[in-house]
């Protein structure tokens, strides 16, 4: 069978088998070009083609990589907590909850080596947390306190914090609950606003509803340019799941308990959607967000890939507590090498169309890119 002189995309027009020089190409007809060559096998056949040409050196296969991985890709959590001390978080061995100076010194040192922005969770105490949830907006809580120390020692480090109620409810739900125990949305997101309200007061850069409540990222831009707080960014966890993978957070946080058996699933996707992910992106971009999450990674690339193809927009990826917990346990007992399977897995977010990665191993990852 000969191969035919000339070859149709999708949109109907037609090319010559040999379609002319790539570079000459604008990015659109350059990257339907390379799905071509794929789908067309218009690269020489072998020997022609050897693939394996541009990957037997290091210099070649610089040269042709088609992703690159740096610091300023690189989100770090923190768990704060009242006082000076910092616990072990059991659940996620290497992770500590800290007080808030330990905070300020942990996060100039990832601020040092290139980390651009830190996100924040606070650990509350039992007496902060009420059914009205107030302690989410106090002008001196623990998370309002936390963004002040932090902007004040490093002013040019991005701050982000989290906008939900979970460390303020005492059933640790994202929302306000009522009376048959279902978390409300319209009441939920005033709530919210008033607690992201505090957090621009208090200086953050960005907050990030982690909550998931219909309607909250235009309540929260209006109420941002209404209070003088107009540079102020929303990142918003627009595609966040009802995931398992967050079981060593709710340890981390404490909510482990007070939650029980209780579940998020009326209000945060079923991982059995995906086009959902798609409108629930395209809500919050028309609401006012600037930039977008899906949570959690690793499971979740597909979605991240069609989020970065659908809406071209800033998007980030949350490689939350549970799949931090696995890379530890496995390479905590020598089945896999730890450096390496998380350089791969920062790599795989960047394929997959991340601008960025918030993980617990944010500073690790700096630390490994500058030893090289
Ligand atoms: C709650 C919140 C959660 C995480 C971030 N914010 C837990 C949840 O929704 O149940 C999870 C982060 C992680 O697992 O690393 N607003």
């Amino acid at each position: 069978m000969t191969a035919p002189a000339t070859c149709r995309a999708a949109d109907g027009s037609v090319y010559a088998r040999r379609p002319p020089r790539a570079g000459r190409l604008p990015a659109t007809h350059r990257y339907r070009f390379v799905t071509h060559t794929a789908q067309f096998g218009l690269k020489a056949p072998y020997p022609g083609s050897r693939p394996r040409r541009a990957r037997r050196h290091d210099f070649a296969r610089r040269m042709v990589a088609e992703h690159t991985l740096s610091a300023d890709q690189l989100i770090q959590p923190y768990f704060v907590i009242d006082g000076d001390g910092t616990e072990p978080v059991a659940s996620m061995p290497g992770v500590s909850r800290l007080g808030i100076e330990r905070l300020v010194d942990s996060a100039g040192r990832a601020h040092a080596l290139g980390v651009p922005a830190v996100v924040l969770f606070p650990v509350t105490r039992d007496d902060v947390k009420t059914d009205d949830c107030s302690g989410a907006w106090a002008a001196d809580g623990l998370a309002q306190r936390a963004i002040r120390a932090l902007k004040e020692a490093h002013p040019a480090l991005g701050v982000i914090t989290d906008v939900a109620l979970d460390p303020y409810s005492p059933h640790g739900h994202d929302g306000l609950m009522d009376g048959s125990g279902y978390i409300v949305n319209d009441e939920t997101v005033d709530a919210l606003v008033r607690q992201a309200l505090s957090h621009a007061e208090a200086g953050a850069d960005i907050v990030a509803p982690s909550d998931m409540m219909d309607g909250r990222i235009g309540a929260i831009r209006e109420a941002l340019e209404a209070g003088d707080h107009r540079d102020v960014m929303i990142m918003s966890y627009a595609a966040k799941y009802a995931s398992s993978f967050y079981g060593p957070f709710k340890k981390a946080v404490g909510a482990a308990a007070a939650f029980g058996k209780s579940d998020k699933k009326s209000y945060q996707m079923d991982p059995a959607n995906g086009a959902e992910a798609l409108h629930e992106v395209a809500a919050d971009l028309q609401e006012g967000a600037d930039m977008v999450m899906v949570k959690p990674g690793l499971p979740y690339l597909d979605i991240v890939r069609r989020v970065r193809e659908a809406f071209d927009v800033p998007t980030f990826a949350y490689h939350v507590s549970g799949e931090y917990a696995m890379a530890k346990a496995a390479s905590s007992n020598g089945w896999i090498d730890e450096r390496a399977t998380v350089l791969e897995t920062m790599m795989a977010f960047r394929r997959a169309g991340c601008d960025g990665v918030l993980t617990y191993y944010a500073t690790d990852v700096a630390r490994w890119l500058k030893e090289g």
